[in-house]
């Protein structure tokens, strides 16, 4: 985790990097999440798709049990399934940390967030690339944490979606607003070539899945992602 607050500025903008699983080599999942680790990952993203709401699938509780057992790092749960109410008492038991909830998958939103909370994991909420941030705002002082997509889910290695980022801008805006303390979260295409401008918007937590696990050395790609994150914050002020 890396803090930056200025004399000039009140505002602190606290950046972690959540190192996305699903770039990574299943067999050596263990070894791999160290190595992000290593590199400065703080958060671990796991993300869970059933075939329905997003056309791929994934993993389960599990592997998220059999993550526990290997890291102290929270396992940020990014559910990307239909009925999440079913499994999410499951994802908790196996020691999610972080569960959030897309919600276009939510009928019954505020009662799914208070779920999640009433397993002691914090709560959070997913737009899509096309769902407005208006569509949160009855449920913006319940959630820990929002997170927006910057490609269509279901799949790593796609390519940013720059629009996406006038939503962390306005959700940095209603947080000053409403007096609210959530947490912004970015996912997809987040890598060298973006960082920058995501975090100047105001995103905090960074999920990175192909440009940590993709190519070369996680620990390696992790540091060199931080490492530009910190220098944009430097030039933001
Ligand atoms: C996509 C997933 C992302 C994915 C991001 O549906 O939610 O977490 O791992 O991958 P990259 O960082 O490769 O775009
Ligand atoms: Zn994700």
């Amino acid at each position: 985790m890396v803090e930056f607050c200025t004399a000039f500025h009140t505002i602190t903008q606290v950046i972690e990097l959540a190192p996305s699983i699903l770039s990574a080599d299943f067999a050596r999942l263990a070894e791999q999440v160290h190595a992000a680790s290593s590199g400065g990952g703080t958060v671990i993203h796991v993300d869970i798709m059933d075939g329905h709401f997003v056309p791929n699938l994934t993993v389960g509780p599990p592997v998220v049990k059999s993550l526990r057992k290997n890291t102290d790092l929270p396992l940020d749960c990014h559910l990307m399934i239909e009925n999440p109410d079913l499994y999410i008492p499951d994802f908790a038991a196996a020691g999610a940390t972080w569960i959030s909830v897309h919600q276009e998958a939510c009928s019954h939103l505020n009662r799914t967030l208070h779920l999640i909370k009433s397993h002691d994991c914090l709560a959070g909420v997913v737009i899509n690339p096309a769902t407005p941030v208006d569509t949160l705002s009855e449920v913006l002082d319940i959630v820990d944490y929002v997170l927006v997509m910057s490609v269509n889910p279901g799949f790593g290695a796609q390519k940013f979606i720059p629009s996406t980022l006038n939503k962390v801008r306005r959700l940095t805006d209603l947080r000053a607003e409403r007096q609210l303390d959530y947490r912004i979260e970015i996912d997809g295409g987040v890598a060298l070539d973006t960082v920058a401008e995501v975090v100047r918007a105001g995103a905090e937590i960074l999920v990175a899945g192909n440009a940590v696990f993709g190519h070369g050395d996680p620990r390696v790609n992790a540091s060199r992602l931080l490492k530009a994150a910190f220098e944009a914050t430097l030039q933001k002020v």
